[in-house]
């Protein structure tokens, strides 16, 4: 397989960039992004996820990054890692999953795989990816042409689990394209596979993993709200609680992100197309979606306590925007809820994360960071865990 496979992956974001690179150590591999500067930077070795180490594109496996869907028409197998983020009505958004297919059954041939990263709903690779590359190759599905999905299961910022020590869940079309997509894997991930039954048990378990992380941080969230009112401490009742075994060790705190803010949505709309309108996911996201508004107000609520009311033009420090500790991902952060919160109540308020692209806040949130914590505050806010925060 090493010799004959060819490897196109489509999307060197967040999940692209490292998983092409953990391929390049076996295979010939192209990363294909449709975001020109982004290529362009991959090909002076810079990473602005910080995911990829400058010397580790140096001295690992060479590599080829393009914009030009030619470059990847020689591939045999190709990679899908293009966001699935959601709409205004919070559904599903497939435009960049249908674009990257319908690219990729421009130049998909007899023989060839495509397997699927991206979230995704049960159901949705065969019910919507797949007939747009039947659509755009004009070749038959599982005859000529064949799919696999393999969720992605890595943690940015997390430098102590690469992709290839967490277990992947594989999936095929058929059940001898599931042995070919499993070994695939393998043989680039060193903790091994799992292959799942069939693709859509594959796409739930990756949704599910996500939605359940969420409604378990809803139940501290909801318990944070209660026992702010009771005037009793949540950290101190966890600290007592978690001296049980079987206490879920979880932690209140925003939830932002390109995945478990979003993905549980996918889960409630293919459950809502099925008949079953979900209790638990859909609370559990209400419950999350209100924490940056409650976190401002109780620090505009502390502030009134100690000036008097007159906290207008007061001085807050924000420290952290990324979505979540040690990551420069900025997509859906619940900090701008703290921020938006506190400037209409008429603080001066600003904000510091060294990890985080400013260019991209100032396009993103017409925001403009500050470039050191220094300065006098009347109060500050650690928002993220950043460990640069604690040392
Ligand atoms: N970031 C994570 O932690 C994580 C973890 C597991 C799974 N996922 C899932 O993986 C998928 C990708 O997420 P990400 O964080 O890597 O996103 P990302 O935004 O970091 O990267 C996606 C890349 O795809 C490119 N792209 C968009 N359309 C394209 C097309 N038609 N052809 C080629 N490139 C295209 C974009 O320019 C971008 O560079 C999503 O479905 C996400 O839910 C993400």
């Amino acid at each position: 397989m090493e010799k004959e496979t060819k490897i196109g992956i489509l999307g060197l974001g967040y999940v692209g960039l490292p998983l092409s690179l953990a391929f390049a150590s076996k295979y010939n591999v192209i990363g294909y992004d449709i975001n020109s500067y982004r290529v362009e930077q991959l090909k002076k070795f810079i990473d602005s996820t910080n995911e990829i180490e400058f010397s580790y594109f140096e001295t690992k496996y060479p590599l080829c990054f393009t914009n030009n869907l030619k470059d990847i028409q020689k591939c045999n197998v190709f990679i899908i890692t293009v966001p699935t983020p959601l709409s205004q009505n919070k559904e599903p958004d497939l435009s960049f999953l249908k674009k990257a297919s319908s690219d990729v059954g421009s130049v998909l041939k007899k023989g060839d795989l495509v397997i699927y990263e991206s979230t995704v709903y049960p159901g949705c690779t065969e019910e919507e990816c797949v007939p747009v590359l039947i659509a755009s190759s004009g070749l038959v599905f599982n005859i000529d042409f064949f799919v696999g999905y393999s969720p992605e299961r890595i943690n940015p910022g997390d430098k102590e689990r690469p992709l290839q020590t967490i277990v992947k869940v594989t999936s095929g079309s058929t059940p001898e394209i599931a042995i070919v997509v499993d070994e695939l894997y393998k043989s680039i991930i060193t903790a091994g596979t799992y292959m799942a039954k069939s693709m859509k048990v594959a796409e739930a378990s990756k949704a599910i993993e996500n939605a359940q992380r969420d409604v378990n941080i809803s139940f501290m969230n909801e318990l944070a709200l209660m026992f702010d009112k009771m005037e009793i401490d949540i950290n101190e009742v966890l600290e007592a609680a978690k001296t049980k075994w079987n206490f879920l060790p979880f932690k209140p705190g925003l939830v932002g992100g390109h995945c478990i803010g979003v993905d549980p949505y996918y889960l409630a709309y293919k459950a809502i197309q099925v008949g079953y309108t979900p209790k638990v996911i859909l609370s559990g996201r209400e419950v999350n979606d209100q924490m940056g508004v409650w976190m401002g107000e109780k620090i505009i609520a502390h502030l009134a306590k100690q000036f008097n009311g007159a906290i207008r033009g007061k001085r807050v420090l924000i420290l952290g925007f990324a979505f979540k500790e040690n990551c420069a991902d900025i997509r859906n952060t619940k900090v701008i809820d703290v921020y938006n919160i506190l400037k209409a109540a008429g603080l001066n308020v600003q904000i510091f994360d060294p990890l985080v692209d400013p260019i991209l806040v100032k396009k993103t949130f017409n925001l403009e960071l500050k470039k050191s914590k220094e300065g006098d505050f009347d109060y500050i806010f650690k928002a993220v865990n950043h460990t640069i925060f604690n040392s």
